[in-house]
Protein backbone atom coordinates (compact mmCIF):
# COMPACT_ATOMS: atom_id res chain seq x y z
CA UNK A 1 0.00 0.00 0.00
CA UNK A 2 0.90 3.24 -0.80
CA UNK A 3 0.76 6.32 1.70
CA UNK A 4 -1.85 9.09 0.07
CA UNK A 5 0.10 12.10 -1.30
CA UNK A 6 -0.43 14.68 -3.92
CA UNK A 7 1.77 16.46 -6.00
CA UNK A 8 1.02 20.06 -7.02
CA UNK A 9 3.28 21.79 -9.62
CA UNK A 10 3.09 25.43 -10.81
CA UNK A 11 5.08 26.88 -13.74
CA UNK A 12 6.84 30.25 -11.69
CA UNK A 13 7.24 32.14 -14.84
CA UNK A 14 5.23 34.63 -13.69
CA UNK A 15 2.75 35.81 -10.66
CA UNK A 16 -0.03 33.31 -10.06
CA UNK A 17 -3.01 34.94 -12.47
CA UNK A 18 -6.69 34.24 -10.91
CA UNK A 19 -7.11 31.41 -13.07
CA UNK A 20 -4.71 29.61 -11.50
CA UNK A 21 -6.04 30.60 -8.14
CA UNK A 22 -9.44 29.42 -8.66
CA UNK A 23 -8.83 26.17 -10.95
CA UNK A 24 -5.70 25.10 -8.59
CA UNK A 25 -4.44 27.10 -5.69
CA UNK A 26 -7.55 27.38 -4.15
CA UNK A 27 -8.80 23.65 -4.48
CA UNK A 28 -4.76 22.52 -3.09
CA UNK A 29 -5.79 24.65 -0.14
CA UNK A 30 -8.77 23.13 0.65
CA UNK A 31 -7.10 19.67 0.21
CA UNK A 32 -4.23 20.95 2.59
CA UNK A 33 -6.61 22.31 5.10
CA UNK A 34 -8.56 18.97 5.12
CA UNK A 35 -5.60 17.11 6.42
CA UNK A 36 -4.04 15.41 3.03
CA UNK A 37 -0.09 15.69 2.00
CA UNK A 38 1.15 17.92 -0.28
CA UNK A 39 3.70 18.92 -2.05
CA UNK A 40 3.66 22.33 -3.74
CA UNK A 41 6.37 21.67 -6.37
CA UNK A 42 7.24 25.23 -8.00
CA UNK A 43 8.27 24.20 -11.47
CA UNK A 44 11.21 25.92 -13.00
CA UNK A 45 12.39 23.41 -14.83
CA UNK A 46 9.32 23.05 -16.71
CA UNK A 47 9.42 27.21 -16.93
CA UNK A 48 12.45 26.65 -18.93
CA UNK A 49 11.33 24.51 -21.50
CA UNK A 50 11.54 27.78 -23.77
CA UNK A 51 14.47 30.17 -22.31
CA UNK A 52 13.95 32.39 -19.58
CA UNK A 53 15.17 35.98 -19.01
CA UNK A 54 17.41 34.26 -15.89
CA UNK A 55 16.42 37.24 -12.98
CA UNK A 56 12.91 37.55 -14.52
CA UNK A 57 12.94 33.53 -13.63
CA UNK A 58 14.30 34.34 -10.00
CA UNK A 59 12.29 36.82 -9.19
CA UNK A 60 9.10 35.37 -10.45
CA UNK A 61 10.31 32.55 -8.31
CA UNK A 62 10.23 34.03 -5.13
CA UNK A 63 6.92 35.60 -6.15
CA UNK A 64 5.15 32.56 -6.55
CA UNK A 65 6.07 30.92 -3.62
CA UNK A 66 5.63 34.31 -1.82
CA UNK A 67 1.75 34.15 -3.53
CA UNK A 68 1.11 30.52 -2.44
CA UNK A 69 2.09 31.01 1.20
CA UNK A 70 0.01 34.23 1.39
CA UNK A 71 -3.03 32.49 -0.31
CA UNK A 72 -2.79 29.57 2.36
CA UNK A 73 -0.31 27.10 1.39
CA UNK A 74 1.22 26.76 4.73
CA UNK A 75 4.63 25.49 4.86
CA UNK A 76 4.62 23.49 7.80
CA UNK A 77 2.28 21.60 7.07
CA UNK A 78 3.20 21.02 3.34
CA UNK A 79 5.84 20.68 1.74
CA UNK A 80 6.88 23.40 -0.47
CA UNK A 81 10.15 23.86 -2.86
CA UNK A 82 12.07 24.78 -5.94
CA UNK A 83 12.05 21.79 -8.42
CA UNK A 84 15.25 22.90 -9.67
CA UNK A 85 17.02 22.12 -5.92
CA UNK A 86 16.82 18.95 -6.43
CA UNK A 87 19.01 17.06 -8.73
CA UNK A 88 16.63 13.96 -8.60
CA UNK A 89 14.13 15.30 -10.78
CA UNK A 90 16.27 15.16 -14.05
CA UNK A 91 18.39 12.39 -13.23
CA UNK A 92 15.29 10.05 -12.52
CA UNK A 93 13.71 11.43 -15.74
CA UNK A 94 16.59 10.38 -18.00
CA UNK A 95 16.19 6.76 -15.97
CA UNK A 96 12.71 6.42 -16.94
CA UNK A 97 13.28 8.39 -20.27
CA UNK A 98 14.75 4.70 -21.31
CA UNK A 99 11.71 3.54 -20.67
CA UNK A 100 9.39 4.85 -23.54
CA UNK A 101 9.89 6.00 -27.22
CA UNK A 102 9.95 8.57 -29.94
CA UNK A 103 6.77 7.64 -31.65
CA UNK A 104 5.01 7.63 -27.54
CA UNK A 105 5.82 10.82 -26.78
CA UNK A 106 5.73 12.72 -30.31
CA UNK A 107 1.99 11.38 -30.06
CA UNK A 108 0.77 13.43 -26.94
CA UNK A 109 -1.50 15.61 -28.51
CA UNK A 110 -0.30 19.37 -26.57
CA UNK A 111 3.32 18.54 -27.53
CA UNK A 112 1.41 17.81 -31.52
CA UNK A 113 -0.64 20.93 -31.42
CA UNK A 114 2.49 23.05 -30.19
CA UNK A 115 4.84 22.18 -32.22
CA UNK A 116 2.30 21.80 -35.54
CA UNK A 117 4.29 24.12 -37.81
CA UNK A 118 7.19 24.38 -36.02
CA UNK A 119 10.63 22.98 -38.20
CA UNK A 120 12.97 23.52 -34.89
CA UNK A 121 11.43 22.21 -32.56
CA UNK A 122 12.59 22.88 -29.06
CA UNK A 123 13.96 19.49 -27.53
CA UNK A 124 12.86 20.93 -23.72
CA UNK A 125 9.46 20.86 -25.79
CA UNK A 126 9.24 17.30 -26.04
CA UNK A 127 11.23 16.07 -23.03
CA UNK A 128 9.00 18.07 -20.86
CA UNK A 129 5.94 14.90 -20.49
CA UNK A 130 8.86 12.64 -19.28
CA UNK A 131 10.34 15.04 -16.94
CA UNK A 132 6.84 15.47 -15.32
CA UNK A 133 6.54 11.59 -15.32
CA UNK A 134 9.48 11.87 -13.17
CA UNK A 135 8.38 14.56 -11.18
CA UNK A 136 5.25 12.46 -9.81
CA UNK A 137 7.01 9.42 -9.80
CA UNK A 138 9.66 10.74 -7.34
CA UNK A 139 7.22 11.23 -4.37
CA UNK A 140 5.50 8.17 -5.34
CA UNK A 141 2.46 10.35 -5.83
CA UNK A 142 -1.02 8.70 -5.69
CA UNK A 143 -3.07 11.54 -6.20
CA UNK A 144 -2.70 14.55 -8.87
CA UNK A 145 -5.06 17.70 -9.09
CA UNK A 146 -4.90 17.78 -12.74
CA UNK A 147 -7.65 18.95 -15.21
CA UNK A 148 -8.62 17.18 -18.58
CA UNK A 149 -5.71 18.72 -21.01
CA UNK A 150 -3.34 16.64 -18.59
CA UNK A 151 -4.30 12.93 -19.36
CA UNK A 152 -2.47 12.12 -22.11
CA UNK A 153 0.10 12.81 -19.73
CA UNK A 154 -0.86 10.61 -17.56
CA UNK A 155 -1.39 7.67 -19.79
CA UNK A 156 2.37 8.17 -20.26
CA UNK A 157 3.28 8.13 -17.02
CA UNK A 158 1.06 5.03 -16.27
CA UNK A 159 2.59 3.64 -19.43
CA UNK A 160 5.99 3.76 -18.38
CA UNK A 161 5.12 2.54 -14.85
CA UNK A 162 4.05 -0.64 -16.41
CA UNK A 163 6.68 -0.67 -19.00
CA UNK A 164 9.37 -0.21 -15.41
CA UNK A 165 7.50 -3.33 -14.31
CA UNK A 166 7.55 -5.29 -17.33
CA UNK A 167 11.44 -4.96 -17.10
CA UNK A 168 12.87 -4.83 -13.71
CA UNK A 169 9.67 -6.87 -12.25
CA UNK A 170 9.12 -4.25 -9.39
CA UNK A 171 6.19 -2.90 -8.37
CA UNK A 172 7.38 0.57 -6.73
CA UNK A 173 4.93 3.06 -8.43
CA UNK A 174 1.37 3.62 -7.24
CA UNK A 175 -0.29 4.30 -10.70
CA UNK A 176 -1.76 8.01 -9.61
CA UNK A 177 -4.77 8.82 -9.69
CA UNK A 178 -6.46 12.23 -11.27
CA UNK A 179 -7.81 14.17 -8.74
CA UNK A 180 -11.48 16.11 -10.35
CA UNK A 181 -9.94 19.52 -10.51
CA UNK A 182 -12.32 20.23 -13.32
CA UNK A 183 -13.79 23.55 -13.09
CA UNK A 184 -14.95 26.37 -15.48
CA UNK A 185 -11.40 27.29 -16.94
CA UNK A 186 -11.24 31.05 -16.48
CA UNK A 187 -10.68 33.11 -19.74
CA UNK A 188 -8.82 35.68 -21.01
CA UNK A 189 -10.09 39.18 -20.51
CA UNK A 190 -9.26 40.53 -23.81
CA UNK A 191 -9.66 37.49 -25.64
CA UNK A 192 -12.53 35.78 -24.38
CA UNK A 193 -12.52 32.64 -26.59
CA UNK A 194 -9.19 31.66 -24.83
CA UNK A 195 -7.77 30.66 -21.86
CA UNK A 196 -6.27 33.12 -19.14
CA UNK A 197 -2.71 32.22 -19.26
CA UNK A 198 0.22 33.27 -17.86
CA UNK A 199 1.91 32.61 -21.31
CA UNK A 200 -0.30 35.23 -22.84
CA UNK A 201 1.05 37.59 -24.47
CA UNK A 202 -1.15 40.28 -23.65
CA UNK A 203 -1.43 41.45 -19.80
CA UNK A 204 -4.72 43.07 -19.65
CA UNK A 205 -5.59 39.54 -20.31
CA UNK A 206 -5.07 38.45 -16.68
CA UNK A 207 -5.71 39.46 -13.53
CA UNK A 208 -2.89 38.39 -11.10
CA UNK A 209 -3.88 37.65 -7.59
CA UNK A 210 -1.01 40.09 -6.29
CA UNK A 211 -2.16 42.96 -8.42
CA UNK A 212 -2.89 45.81 -6.56
CA UNK A 213 -6.38 47.85 -6.32
CA UNK A 214 -6.04 49.80 -9.33
CA UNK A 215 -4.72 47.15 -11.82
CA UNK A 216 -7.67 44.90 -10.56
CA UNK A 217 -10.02 47.72 -10.94
CA UNK A 218 -8.72 48.53 -14.56
CA UNK A 219 -8.00 45.47 -15.85
CA UNK A 220 -11.87 44.11 -14.75
CA UNK A 221 -13.40 47.69 -16.31
CA UNK A 222 -11.11 46.97 -19.50
CA UNK A 223 -12.29 43.41 -19.91
CA UNK A 224 -14.10 42.55 -23.39
CA UNK A 225 -17.77 41.91 -23.32
CA UNK A 226 -19.78 42.43 -26.11
CA UNK A 227 -22.77 45.12 -27.20
CA UNK A 228 -25.08 43.46 -24.97
CA UNK A 229 -25.79 45.53 -21.45
CA UNK A 230 -28.05 43.58 -19.57
CA UNK A 231 -25.81 40.82 -17.65
CA UNK A 232 -27.04 37.69 -18.40
CA UNK A 233 -24.72 34.09 -18.87
CA UNK A 234 -23.77 32.06 -22.10
CA UNK A 235 -20.55 30.50 -22.53
CA UNK A 236 -21.00 30.13 -26.14
CA UNK A 237 -22.72 33.20 -27.41
CA UNK A 238 -21.60 35.43 -24.57
CA UNK A 239 -18.24 34.72 -23.31
CA UNK A 240 -17.02 37.81 -21.81
CA UNK A 241 -19.67 38.61 -19.58
CA UNK A 242 -20.14 34.89 -18.82
CA UNK A 243 -16.37 34.90 -17.97
CA UNK A 244 -16.95 37.65 -15.44
CA UNK A 245 -19.57 35.97 -13.68
CA UNK A 246 -17.54 32.95 -13.78
CA UNK A 247 -14.89 35.01 -11.53
CA UNK A 248 -17.61 36.33 -9.66
CA UNK A 249 -18.66 32.78 -8.62
CA UNK A 250 -15.09 31.36 -8.05
CA UNK A 251 -14.89 34.16 -5.49
CA UNK A 252 -17.45 34.25 -3.87
CA UNK A 253 -18.88 30.18 -4.14
CA UNK A 254 -22.60 31.77 -5.16
CA UNK A 255 -24.14 30.22 -7.94
CA UNK A 256 -24.73 31.16 -11.72
CA UNK A 257 -27.67 31.81 -10.93
CA UNK A 258 -28.44 33.42 -8.40
CA UNK A 259 -25.57 35.90 -9.50
CA UNK A 260 -26.97 36.96 -12.57
CA UNK A 261 -30.63 37.25 -10.30
CA UNK A 262 -29.37 39.67 -8.49
CA UNK A 263 -27.45 41.99 -10.88
CA UNK A 264 -31.13 41.59 -12.74
CA UNK A 265 -33.09 42.91 -9.44
CA UNK A 266 -30.53 45.23 -8.53
CA UNK A 267 -30.81 46.36 -12.38
CA UNK A 268 -26.84 46.46 -13.24
CA UNK A 269 -25.82 46.65 -16.64
CA UNK A 270 -22.44 45.09 -17.33
CA UNK A 271 -20.70 48.45 -16.39
CA UNK A 272 -22.13 48.11 -13.05
CA UNK A 273 -21.35 44.75 -12.73
CA UNK A 274 -17.70 45.25 -13.26
CA UNK A 275 -17.06 47.21 -10.51
CA UNK A 276 -18.95 45.34 -8.05
CA UNK A 277 -16.86 41.95 -9.22
CA UNK A 278 -13.84 44.95 -9.09
CA UNK A 279 -14.42 45.12 -5.58
CA UNK A 280 -15.05 41.56 -4.76
CA UNK A 281 -12.03 40.75 -6.14
CA UNK A 282 -10.17 43.68 -3.93
CA UNK A 283 -11.63 42.27 -0.96
CA UNK A 284 -10.86 38.49 -1.24
CA UNK A 285 -7.19 39.21 -1.65
CA UNK A 286 -6.56 42.00 0.39
CA UNK A 287 -5.14 40.60 3.06
CA UNK A 288 -3.63 37.84 1.22
CA UNK A 289 -1.77 40.40 -0.69
CA UNK A 290 -0.97 42.21 2.65
CA UNK A 291 0.38 38.99 3.61
CA UNK A 292 2.74 38.51 0.08
CA UNK A 293 4.27 41.92 0.56
CA UNK A 294 5.61 41.02 4.26
CA UNK A 295 6.88 37.99 2.72
CA UNK A 296 8.41 39.23 -0.27
CA UNK A 297 10.29 42.04 1.95
CA UNK A 298 11.87 38.98 4.01
CA UNK A 299 13.59 37.43 1.62
CA UNK A 300 16.01 35.43 4.18
CA UNK A 301 12.58 34.08 5.41
CA UNK A 302 11.41 33.29 2.34
CA UNK A 303 14.45 31.17 1.21
CA UNK A 304 14.64 29.46 4.61
CA UNK A 305 10.90 28.47 3.79
CA UNK A 306 12.09 27.13 0.53
CA UNK A 307 15.44 25.56 1.79
CA UNK A 308 13.00 23.37 4.51
CA UNK A 309 11.05 22.31 1.72
CA UNK A 310 13.74 21.05 -0.22
CA UNK A 311 15.21 19.16 2.72
CA UNK A 312 11.94 17.80 3.24
CA UNK A 313 11.30 16.95 -0.07
CA UNK A 314 14.91 15.63 -0.78
CA UNK A 315 14.15 12.89 2.15
CA UNK A 316 11.26 10.90 -0.32
CA UNK A 317 13.14 11.74 -3.30
CA UNK A 318 16.63 10.34 -1.97
CA UNK A 319 14.45 7.03 -1.05
CA UNK A 320 13.23 7.06 -4.49
CA UNK A 321 16.24 7.52 -6.91
CA UNK A 322 18.40 5.34 -4.48
CA UNK A 323 15.67 2.73 -5.28
CA UNK A 324 15.50 2.84 -8.70
CA UNK A 325 18.75 2.66 -9.41
CA UNK A 326 19.48 0.00 -7.62
CA UNK A 327 16.72 -1.60 -9.62
CA UNK A 328 18.05 -1.04 -12.73
CA UNK A 329 21.37 -2.23 -12.06
CA UNK A 330 23.65 0.96 -10.53
P1 LIG B 1 -0.58 28.75 -17.05
O1 LIG B 1 -1.30 28.17 -18.23
O2 LIG B 1 -1.17 30.03 -16.62
O3 LIG B 1 0.92 28.81 -17.26
P2 LIG B 1 0.04 26.46 -15.38
O4 LIG B 1 0.26 25.60 -16.58
O5 LIG B 1 1.22 26.83 -14.55
O6 LIG B 1 -0.79 27.77 -15.83
O7 LIG B 1 -1.06 25.76 -14.47
C1 LIG B 1 -1.10 25.79 -13.08
C2 LIG B 1 -2.47 25.30 -12.63
O8 LIG B 1 -3.46 26.30 -12.91
C3 LIG B 1 -2.95 24.04 -13.34
O9 LIG B 1 -3.55 23.19 -12.39
C4 LIG B 1 -3.96 24.53 -14.35
O10 LIG B 1 -4.96 23.57 -14.60
C5 LIG B 1 -4.55 25.76 -13.64
N1 LIG B 1 -4.99 26.76 -14.62
C6 LIG B 1 -4.21 27.41 -15.52
N2 LIG B 1 -4.92 28.29 -16.24
C7 LIG B 1 -6.21 28.21 -15.80
C8 LIG B 1 -7.43 28.87 -16.16
N3 LIG B 1 -7.46 29.80 -17.10
N4 LIG B 1 -8.56 28.53 -15.49
C9 LIG B 1 -8.54 27.59 -14.52
N5 LIG B 1 -7.43 26.93 -14.13
C10 LIG B 1 -6.26 27.22 -14.76
NA1 LIG C 1 0.84 26.39 -18.96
Amino acid sequence: MFQRRILCGIQPSNVPHIGNYLGAIKKWIDLQNSGDNLIVMLADLHAVTIPREPDALRKSTLETAASLIACGIDPKRSIIYRQSDLHHHTQLSWLLGTLTTVQKVGHIPTYKSKVKDETSIPLGLFLYPILQTADILLFKTTHLPIGEDQIPHLQLCTYMIEKFYHYYKQNIFPVPQMMATETTRIRSLRHPEQKMSKSDYEERSRIDIMDDEKMIQERVMKALTDFNAQVSYNREQRPGVSNLIDIYAGITSQSIESIVNEAQQNNHNTGQFKKRLAEIIVEHFRSKRLEYLKLMNDRTYLLNILDDGRKRAKEIADKTLNEVKHIMGF
